[in-house]
């Protein structure tokens, strides 16, 4: 099975981990600093913070940010579980926006007509690895007094166009106040497990900090009592132990070296499907935005109106042909825990799910598979029978 997505780690990326291995350090060493301070400085921001997974430094975000028990944040649905997971984690509700139909990302407009007295956040996702449309929802952020996280899970890599015409990075900070990124297998780069917030603020840097280490101050100068001798160290908030390794680090230092080559090979792959599929009767290709260079995590089809009733017909017969499709996402509030918090209305994410299936694309995948996935979509498009005549013995697990 061609899989949708998959890690590339080369001899390189191992000997940097075993070197780190020998070093003495396993944890709390050097490495995971040199990488905040290379990951900092290629998104063009001041501070990053590293973190044992994307959904523990979603969790550091919305905590710097003072989300809390009470408070609402506005999140789309059109997202893994954990963007909306970690505001439920500090007892704050989430409401949900809906998000524009070709690009999958939150609508700005949905998002603005959701701010209650009592939204203290909004938190963005670059679906796909394509930037949100920054500039209106920072500037209704900002007027609100809310703080904007950027769920850039699937970004890192991707760039927007500031006002002065010149690229940003993901990450820079332009439009957001604190930006996410997961470092799980199959995102721009890897460390096994692990995240990482970047930020220009001062003031989210330090709780970040505080929030990933039990919520520990180990330097005088931060100190709220006095100490009583050189072994002391408060614990002045409640956080967790969200630390990333020496070696995870390692990894993500090497791997972060051959960032431009994944997103080149990413882009370039885009390319081929974009060209072998555009215009074709049976479903519509991802869009890119003027503003925007996707770092091309996924490669989301939409099947057309006449065909979304085949979804599971077509998904269960691409998997049979060895293509690892997969559907990104069933909407958050579709799972049972977010059922019970009651029902919502979202038109275009509910659309959004019932067209989508992300075809393979990963800096691995070779020419030759790129063919057979295009040919194999043509077969089963081509070839599609009606819905009721398929034999579903496709095994869930
Ligand atoms: C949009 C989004 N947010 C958050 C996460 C959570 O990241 P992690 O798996 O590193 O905890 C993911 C990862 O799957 C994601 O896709």
């Amino acid at each position: 099975m061609i899989p949708y997505g998959r890690h590339f780690i080369d001899e390189g990326d191992i000997a940097e981990v075993v070197k780190t291995l020998h070093s003495g350090w396993i944890t709390q060493g050097p490495k995971p600093e040199e990488f905040e301070q290379a990951l900092a400085s290629y998104c063009g921001a001041s501070y990053a913070v590293v973190f044992s997974s994307g959904t523990a430094a979603l969790h550091g975000a919305y905590f710097a940010a003072g989300l809390q028990r009470g408070d609402e944040f506005i999140t789309p649905a059109m997202t893994f579980i954990a963007t909306a997971n970690a505001g439920v984690y500090l007892g704050a509700d989430p409401v949900f926006a809906d998000i524009e139909s070709d690009t999958g990302n939150i609508d700005a407009a949905s998002a603005a007509s959701l701010i209650t007295k009592k939204t203290r956040l909004i938190a963005a996702v670059d679906y796909a690895g394509h930037p949100f449309n920054g500039k209106p929802l920072y500037e209704t952020a900002v007027k609100n007094g809310l703080v904007l996280v950027e769920d850039a899970c699937h970004a890192l890599g991707a760039s927007h166009m500031a006002d002065d015409g010149s690229w940003k990075r993901t990450g820079s900070c332009q439009y957001s106040h604190m930006t996410v990124f997961s470092f799980h297998p199959v995102k721009s780069i890897t460390t096994g497990e692990g995240g990482a917030v970047v930020t220009n603020d001062k003031d989210f840097y330090d709780r970040l900090r505080l929030f990933g280490s039990h919520g520990i101050a180990k330097h005088a100068a931060n100190f709220q009592y006095p100490p009583d001798g050189p072994w002391y160290y408060e614990m002045q908030e409640l956080g967790y132990n969200y630390r990333m390794t020496d070696f995870q680090a390692a990894l993500g230092l090497s791997q972060l070296k051959k960032l431009p080559l994944f997103l080149e090979r990413r882009r370039d792959i885009a390319a081929y499907y974009d060209n072998a599929f555009r215009g074709n009767r049976f479903f519509d290709i991802p869009v890119e935005r003027d503003y925007a260079k996707s770092a091309w995590h996924l490669y989301p089809i939409r099947l057309k109106e006449q065909y979304k009733d085949s979804k599971r017909n077509i998904f269960l017969q691409l998997r049979e042909k060895g293509i690892g499709v997969q559907c990104h996402y069933i909407p958050v509030t579709h799972h049972p825990f977010y059922r019970r918090r009651g029902e919502v209305h979202l038109p275009q994410t509910e659309d959004f799910y019932q067209r989508q299936i992300s075809i393979p694309i990963f800096p691995a995948l070779t020419y030759m598979d790129m063919e057979y996935v295009r040919q194999k979509i043509y077969d089963v498009f081509e070839n599609m029978p009606d819905i009721d005549d398929y034999d579903d013995e496709y095994d869930y697990e």
